[in-house]
């Protein structure tokens, strides 16, 4: 049953804390549920693995996101239905994940920053305002916003459900559920 499905690259992109991993782990779930041949790859989990050489500098995070695009790429196109998580706060290195695998669809967390700092899961926003952690996304290192990202996320003013429901059913619209 799982060969009739083409595999995408569902791409969740925002600020630290902005809900990419919440929205994209119960997303993933909820597609395993339905048969579908899926893998995750969240930021948090691969930096603790394949790209955990990396730092922040905008070099490292280029690297980061071109070696998660090269797996995605290899994942996407044999059917699988990847969800791929990461601040990736360049627009650049995004475009070229969009080109590169298969049925790309960006997810634009967004949230504002100073909600970002209030949920602040890490703490580690207050540290970077303290100045403990340098090059920190939103406060002292960039994040480019998409520009017409295939789905816009508010999450300031969704239920983590509702954040879900309508990625679904945007997949749904584009015919890769
Ligand atoms: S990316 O910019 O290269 O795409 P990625 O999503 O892999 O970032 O990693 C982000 C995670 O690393 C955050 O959830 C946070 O826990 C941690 N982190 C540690 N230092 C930083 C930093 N300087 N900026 C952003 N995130 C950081």
């Amino acid at each position: 049953m799982c060969e009739d499905h083409e595999g995408f690259t569902l791409w969740f992109t925002g600020l630290p804390c902005s809900g990419k991993s919440a929205v994209g782990d119960r997303v993933a779930e909820i597609l395993k549920q339905k048969g579908r041949r899926v893998e995750r790859l969240d930021g948090d989990v691969v930096r603790q693995d394949l790209t955990r050489d990396l730092g922040f500098s905008k070099k490292d995070r280029g690297e980061n996101i071109r070696r998660v695009t090269f797996v995605a790429k290899l994942l996407s196109r044999n059917g699988v239905g990847v969800v791929v998580s990461f601040i990736s706060p360049y627009r650049e290195l995004r475009d070229r994940a969009r080109k590169e695998c298969t049925n790309f669809v960006e997810v634009f967390a967004k949230c504002p920053v100073e909600v970002c700092i209030e949920r602040d899961v890490k703490g580690m926003y207050q540290k970077a305002i303290r100045g403990e952690i340098k090059e920190f996304t939103g406060i002292s290192d960039p994040y480019e916003e998409p520009l017409s990202p295939e789905i816009v996320l508010e999450t300031d003013k969704e239920t983590v459900d509702e954040s879900v429901q309508k990625v679904l059913r945007r997949l749904g619209e584009l015919g890769l559920l």
